[in-house]
């Protein structure tokens, strides 16, 4: 590549990109996406009806201040609508945090196998990402305490974990909260949080700790991926930072009216919820039987562990010539990893039997 006088601001070319999850094995059709954790049963039919309402409206600005959507969030998780804030997915929401307030100089705090867009953000602002030991897959409250240094300004903790779909008790996120210096924001990450039967939405953490701030999305369990929409909550002091940052337009006019009505068709989540819990079961059932290791996950995935690098890449061999593609977990520092998205019945029991036969068992 040429030369020329112009250069990224210190920490850009140390990124390493994201790599998304694959959605095409190269002469084979009829795939099936188990990668990137989206919902099987796709966006509940109001949601796909409100989108489609949209069409005749395509000129018009969408609303800037997010208020229908607000206020349904609000309502639906009995939360203070002036303390939401609305994104173009949860993505944009970790970019604006790392934005406000980490640069050079500052650490950005997250555990061993932590979802990769939290260094990546936290690089293209200058920062440097650090990353806490977990155990046992597990997030580890001492561990994270341990790296916080006077330098560290943002602590990013996904509960449930991706990709280990681990998960940690409330009261420990209340512990690493009560442990914080009050110049440290942070950012429980609950992208899988709607799989739970019962979340704690960690409001009281929040409503006692300015510095706690929740982000949440529409990609997993609302299906709605594609549309990117994602939310937080906080002190209104974070919220008037980021509100100051984000773009008038962050959020379009058909991602907010689908996001509104997937949050109000509260059947359809239950439904999900409720099959993503029986069918994770089954497919973790059946990996732990194929003799391969599997931490229960809380989320819309499963992390199999194989036993060595070469295993797993034949297994993802295996299954992306069958049609099943899933997702290598290399980056995250499992080679012996994959991650397969609970999908339909009949395609986890697919997995299953094309596993069966790879491992000749
Ligand atoms: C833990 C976690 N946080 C955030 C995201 C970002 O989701 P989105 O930008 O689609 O809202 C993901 C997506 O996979 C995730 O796994």
């Amino acid at each position: 590549m040429a030369m020329t006088g112009i250069s990224p601001r210190p920490g850009i070319l140390d990124i390493i990109p994201y790599v998304g999850g694959k959605a095409h094995v190269e002469g084979v059709s009829n795939t099936v996406k188990l990668s990137s954790n989206e919902n099987p049963w796709g966006a509940s039919e109001q949601a796909r009806q409100a989108f489609r309402a949209l069409s005749g409206n395509l000129h018009i600005y969408p609303a800037s201040d997010h208020g229908t959507l607000r206020t349904a969030i609000a309502e639906t998780c009995g939360l203070d609508g002036n303390r939401i804030i609305c994104s173009n997915g949860s993505d944009e929401l970790i970019a604006f945090l790392c934005h406000a307030y980490a640069g050079a100089g500052d650490d950005v705090l997250c555990t061993e196998h932590g979802f990769s867009m939290y260094g990546i953000c936290a690089r293209a602002c200058g920062a440097t990402p650090v990353h806490a030991r977990e155990t046992d897959r597990h997030t580890d409250v001492d561990a994270l305490l341990a790296a916080i240094t006077p330098a560290t300004r943002l602590i990013f903790v996904a509960n449930p974990n991706n990709p280990t779909g681990t998960l940690i008790e409330a009261a420990e996120l209340g512990r690493l909260a009560a442990g914080l210096p009050p110049e440290c924001l942070l950012v429980i990450d609950g992208a899988y949080a709607e799989f739970l039967d019962t979340y704690d939405d960690h409001i009281a953490l929040i409503e006692n700790h300015d510095n706690v701030f929740m982000i949440r999305t529409f990609s997993k369990i609302y299906g709605l991926g594609a549309l990117r929409v994602g939310w937080g909550y906080g002190s209104a002091a974070v919220i008037d930072v980021l509100n100051r940052i984000r773009g008038p337009f962050n959020v379009n006019a058909a991602a907010q009216a689908a996001a509104e009505a997937a949050l109000r068709d509260t059947r359809f989540v239950e439904k999900c919820r409720t099959r993503n819990a029986e069918l994770r079961r089954f497919l973790t059932d059946g990996l732990r039987r194929l003799g391969l290791a599997c931490d229960t996950s809380y989320g819309n995935f499963v992390l199999a562990r194989f036993a060595d690098e070469a295993e797993a890449d034949g297994a993802n061999e295996a299954l992306g010539l069958a049609g099943l593609i899933v997702r290598q977990v290399k980056g995250y520092g499992f080679p012996e990893g994959l991650r397969i998205t609970v999908g339909k019945g009949a395609d986890c029991g697919r997995v299953l039997a094309v596993l069966r036969e790879f491992l000749g068992k």
